[in-house]
């Protein structure tokens, strides 16, 4: 499973590029908020850090609008990869860039319906939001579960990208399940390293080796 850091702040991207682990990006209007900086400069850093696919969100309403600001972030560089929302409008964008070999992300994805449609418009990847759903006490990954049993029904080559995590075990989950891609905040990253016992063990060993007879 390919993992994405989810946000728009450069230099958490840089130190989760550095660990080798870091497949891709995902950004939207909140993150580049946070970020407090120029969308498409903050776009092309990142595409400069991150090889993998790196998501840039699209605003606009309609269809239109959607393709225009598609084709601009599309020209930013090779990697980008445009998000459009699960709306009517969202679809026929998806269709029309992926015509022209731009690469689409269906976000803001609740019910394998949504995924389904995602899916027959031609999109690159769909963006079901696990955290969102459990916050409303609807289990999200049991709509993990549903779309990729959907996709595997019918060989769809759309990537299944976990999004809206909020711990480690929804990365778990999402492994599990054998969803494409999940993508995680950097606090979260970083936790998938970690293990208490690790870090004892490591301190027993390190101990240990202080108390080894060494050749001067
Ligand atoms: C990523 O593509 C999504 O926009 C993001 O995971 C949403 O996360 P949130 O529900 O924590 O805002």
């Amino acid at each position: 499973m390919q993992i994405f850091i989810d946000s728009a702040d450069v230099s958490e991207i840089k130190r989760a590029a550095e660990t080798g682990n870091c497949d891709g990006v995902t950004t939207n209007p909140s993150l580049i908020m946070k970020a407090g900086r120029d969308y498409n400069e903050t776009l092309k850093e990142i595409c400069s850090i991150v090889k993998g696919p790196v998501s840039a969100e699209t605003v606009s309403l309609d269809a239109d609008g959607m393709v225009k600001e598609g084709i601009a972030f599309s020209k930013i560089a090779k990697n980008i990869v445009v998000k459009v929302p699960m709306t009517v409008e969202g679809m026929k964008a998806c269709q029309r860039l992926t015509k022209k070999g731009i690469r689409v992300n269906v976000t803001l994805v609740f019910s394998a319906n949504q995924a389904l449609l995602a899916a027959k418009s031609g999109a690159f990847i769909v963006s079901p939001f696990v955290g969102r759903l459990d916050d409303i006490s609807q289990p999200g990954m049991e709509l993990v579960k549903d779309i990729k049993l959907i996709y595997d029904n019918y060989k769809f080559t759309t990537q299944i990208l976990v999004a809206s995590v909020r711990n480690p075990i929804h990365v778990l989950d999402a492994a599990k399940i054998g969803a494409d891609i999940a993508t995680v905040p950097y606090s979260v990253f970083e936790q998938l390293f970690k293990h208490s016992l690790t870090d004892v063990g490591i301190k027993k060993f390190l101990e240990d080796w202080e108390k080894v007879p060494k050749r001067k």
